[in-house]
């Protein structure tokens, strides 16, 4: 191991317990038969007195896995023995492999013996710190503590709505995916992430906790003024990733290198996106579309939610809304004019989804007894699709083959997911469903009357006249003993990694701070076994929704092979970038939403590897107003995922609702669109590199501590800092600009360093400065789609240096294919010349036509006219 895994002496300042007091007892592990060859280090753990059993008994004999995987990566593994404890499958996460012949790590591993404790160092700075408290592994609770400087600063640990550097006093990240109806902060929202960034002035790190079970993390001080991490998760085993970093961007990189590399979008995916929940008939659907042209705002993607179902049945038609002749007049009008259509999909079944229930693929209560398990969502009693099942997903391939069908079905391009937590509006515990569902789930008000007169159906759908109720679902409960004696049948069979016998799978003594209540509260009850293996949903609640993402990503291959699927889902779990995009859910439409969805799309892109997301622009719930929806367009257009979305029974948002509102959606499109392939460009990057491409600005100058925790402002590719109005009835963004060369995007004029007031910032406005030293390829003119954008010529904008030179990418593909021909294209600007190099296996049909070179004195830019291909390498002269 090249002397990096080293056996310490005892470790020095080795504290007393500080632990929380009922854990006080816990004797620790000892360690025994330790052993190292190569990158690895294992050894044996053994209970080092009698059990606490506090929360769960005791585990007696754990073992320890130390992995040098590469240069930058360290693996600690803590798990029991018998390898019974549940892991996270590795049809979820693959684990990373160890690199064959590593370099000499950054880091390094250091242990106590007796009690067992570990730290972490990179050179002499400890990054983990273990010592002084007992790790706790039990049956259904384990616990681990690290001491941190004070006052770190540290970030990540999503999904939530919290400041993007988080508080460090009194504050817990709970981890159980639910619908998060208004994203409350301070609580568990819909993803679980639990990877930190720990950003110090020598460097930074991350530390990844590969664990899917419902978890507290908790970021206190001692009484004593110690800073620390504690985790405590109800099940699982202790698994790390420590990625040295040294740099903010190098932690995404690496972390990139665990849960896999964000997939690619297709071109029109970046284009504007419109949809709300209450299109009452496929009539309004088209005259939005109508509208938004009649406007001239452009209008990519239309989409639907639920509102097209048959009473809220996945996989139907409403006849008398949404008839499928009309449905598909209006996909094919979208795609005659080089637009885009998606449609919601939600993981629960209506009942009578009977091709489902015919093969098995829902979730059981009780397999032997065929009793299916249900719950209540929009369309009454439900039941849920087992991701786990291996013929689920030709269940899954099968409806999407048939409903979407290009032919006779309707035609997407993109595919929405919701509600896959999984959310269940029943409570624990829902003794009947359908019951439930009528007595609770109620209409919302109608929508105004409009021509033709038709009312959308309320909730449940069965109530409506004219529509028969859902047939009921068998509703007998299986008691807890049963399914302890099914999970212990199982484990016993086959145990490998599934999950200990003998848990209580529905309130177990450890009581995370979940929002919703107990772990079954508004969701799939945790004691349901699945299909397969028979894992838990106790242990595998928090990735049901991005394994219901990778599904449906396969689905959607099924019928277009060759083109990137987008699918964007609400639920996601580590990894799930890979696979989906993510929108943020039900937003509000206040100015404190507006403003949290800087750091949530900051975190979910720069850090959890999940770069397509945004929130839903204008605000989802409640009604918004026009400076709000105006600010929200100027934003949205800087989201990855640009998307307005209105709840049912909101005011009307679309951006042609109010004059100033359609003129900040103009505007801003039009600088996001000749912006297209810088974004396109920066986006695959980080698709085959990992390096974020929205940054937060201690990204891009972490030695400078005024950015540490700037929420505010961001950078857009490396080369654009936006920086937002935030606030009501303000005109005037409170700005800071590191010590570089910053351009204004709208000027050119150069912008002093330090901190700025920017103001008459009117509602149609968004400051954007270009940094010094970059070249951003634009598009000469804007478009009324990203079809049309195609086809227009380039524009090199050229933003100097201090040391008067610039570079920048431009990547070009087919805009849609998986295997795409493609050109990778470095632009090199100096001493007035201007370099064209790289890869060209794709050549567009247009040229470079303008270059426009910034700093040029009073006149602050020079634009030259001239034509070069794109087709190979060239040296022009300016
Ligand atoms: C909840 C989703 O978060 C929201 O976006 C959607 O409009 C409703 N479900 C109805 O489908």
């Amino acid at each position: 191991m090249r002397g990096a895994l080293v056996l310490l002496a005892p470790l020095v300042g080795a504290a007393v317990l500080t632990s929380r007091s009922d854990l006080d007892d816990c004797p620790g592990y000892s360690t025994s038969n330790i052993q190292q060859f190569g990158q690895r280090l294992t050894a044996d753990l053994s209970l080092a007195g009698d059990a606490c059993n506090t929360y769960g008994s005791d585990l007696p004999d754990l073992k320890l896995l130390v992995e040098e995987q590469s240069e930058h990566r360290l693996h600690v593994l803590i798990y029991d023995a018998n390898e019974e404890v549940y892991q996270v499958p590795e049809s979820v996460i693959l684990r990373p492999e160890c690199e064959k012949e590593p370099k000499e790590s950054h880091l390094r591993f250091d242990y106590e013996e007796n009690p067992f404790s570990f730290r972490v160092l990179r050179g002499d700075e400890v990054l983990f710190d273990t010592s002084g408290t007992n790790l706790v592994f039990q049956s259904q609770y384990l616990y681990l503590r690290t001491w941190l400087p004070n006052h770190p600063n540290l970030y990540g640990l999503g999904e939530h709505s919290d400041s993007l550097r988080l508080p460090t006093t009194n504050y817990t990240r709970t981890m159980w995916n639910r619908d998060a109806y208004g994203i409350p902060s301070g609580t568990n929202l819909y993803g679980t992430h639990p990877i930190y960034i720990d950003h110090r002035k020598n460097g930074t790190h991350g530390v990844f906790f590969l664990n899917s079970n419902g978890m507290d993390i908790k970021i206190d001080k001692t009484e004593d003024g110690r800073q620390y991490l504690d985790y405590n998760t109800v099940g699982g085993v202790l698994d790390f990733y420590f990625l040295a970093g040294p740099r903010p961007k190098d932690v995404s990189v690496q972390y990139s290198e665990v849960v896999g590399l964000p997939a690619m979008q297709s071109y029109w995916a970046f284009g504007y996106h419109n949809c709300r929940y209450g299109y009452q008939d496929v009539f309004e659907v088209a005259e939005v579309v109508y509208n938004y042209s009649r406007a001239g705002i452009p209008l990519e993607t239309m989409w639907t939610d639920i509102d097209y179902m048959d009473r809220r049945r996945v996989f139907t038609l409403d006849e008398e809304r949404f008839p499928l002749d009309k449905m598909q007049e209006l996909v094919s009008h979208l795609h005659r004019h080089d637009q885009h259509y998606i449609v919601m999909v939600d993981p629960a079944v209506s009942h009578s989804g009977k091709r489902g229930s015919d093969r098995g693929v829902f979730l059981y209560r009780d397999h032997e007894q065929n009793e299916l398990y249900q719950g209540a969502v929009w369309p009454g009693a439900t039941v849920y699709p087992d991701w786990f099942n291996p013929d689920t997903q030709f269940y899954w391939n099968e409806e999407f083959k048939r409903f979407f069908s290009k032919e006779n079905g309707v035609d997407i391009d993109g595919l929405w997911i919701d509600m896959n937590e999984a959310s269940n509006f029943c409570p624990y515990p829902c003794q009947n469903p359908a019951e439930y569902a009528i007595e609770n789930i109620l209409p919302p008000p109608p929508p105004p009357i409009r021509s033709p007169p038709r009312r959308l159906p309320g909730f449940p759908a069965s109530f409506q006249p004219g529509h028969s109720p859902s047939p009921s679902i068998p509703t007998k409960r299986d008691n807890l003993v049963q399914k302890m004696g099914n999970i212990k049948k199982r484990t016993s069979e086959k145990a490998k990694k599934i999950g200990l016998a003998d848990r209580n799978l529905i309130n177990p003594a450890y009581q995370i701070a979940n929002l919703a209540g107990s772990l079954s509260n508004k969701t799939i009850d945790t004691e349901i076994i699945h299909a397969g293996d028979g894992y838990a949903e106790y242990d595998t609640h928090n990735i049901y929704g991005t394994m219901m993402g990778s599904a449906s990503r396969k689905a959607m291959l099924q019928r277009r092979p060759h083109a990137r699927p987008l699918v964007i889902t609400r639920s996601t779990f580590a990894g799930a970038g890979a696979q989906v995009g993510h929108w943020l859910g039900d937003n509000v439409s206040q100015w404190d939403k507006h403003r949290v969805s800087i750091a949530q799309m900051l975190a979910f892109a720069s850090i959890f590897q999940v770069p397509m997301v945004g929130t839903d622009v204008c605000g989802f719930a409640g009604n918004t107003t026009e400076e709000l929806c105006a600010r929200w367009a100027m934003l949205g257009g800087f989201y990855p995922f640009f998307r307005n979305h209105n709840e049912f029974g909101s005011v009307a948002q679309e951006f042609y609702r109010w004059p100033v509102v359609a003129q900040a959606a103009r505007k801003i499109i039009d600088i996001r669109y000749r912006l297209l392939d810088y974004l396109y460009t920066s986006f695959h990057r980080q698709t085959v590199t990992g390096t974020p491409f929205l940054q937060p600005l201690f990204y891009v100058y972490p030695e400078d501590e005024k950015t540490f925790g700037n929420e505010l402002q961001f950078f857009f590719g490396d080369a654009l800092l936006i920086s937002p109005v935030v606030g009501e009835g303000e005109d005037f963004v409170q700005a800071y600009f590191p010590d570089d060369v910053f351009y204004d995007w709208f000027t050119g004029a150069v912008v002093p360093g330090g901190s700025v007031t920017l103001r008459n910032v009117g509602l149609t406005d968004i400051p954007i400065h270009i940094r010094g030293g970059r070249i951003i390829p634009l598009r000469v003119t804007s478009a009324t789609t990203t079809t049309e954008l195609r086809k227009r010529g380039f524009e090199l904008l050229i933003a100097p240096g201090a040391d008067g030179r610039a570079a920048g990418e431009l990547y070009l593909d087919d805009g849609e294919s998986i295997e795409a021909r493609a050109a990778e294209i470095r632009f090199e600007f100096a001493q007035g010349r201007l370099k064209v190099l790289g890869k060209f296996g794709y050549h567009p049909t247009v040229a470079v036509e303008a270059v426009t070179l910034l700093g040029q004195g009073r006149g602050r830019r020079h634009v030259t006219r001239v034509h070069i291909e794109l087709t190979g390498p060239t040296e022009v002269k300016l």
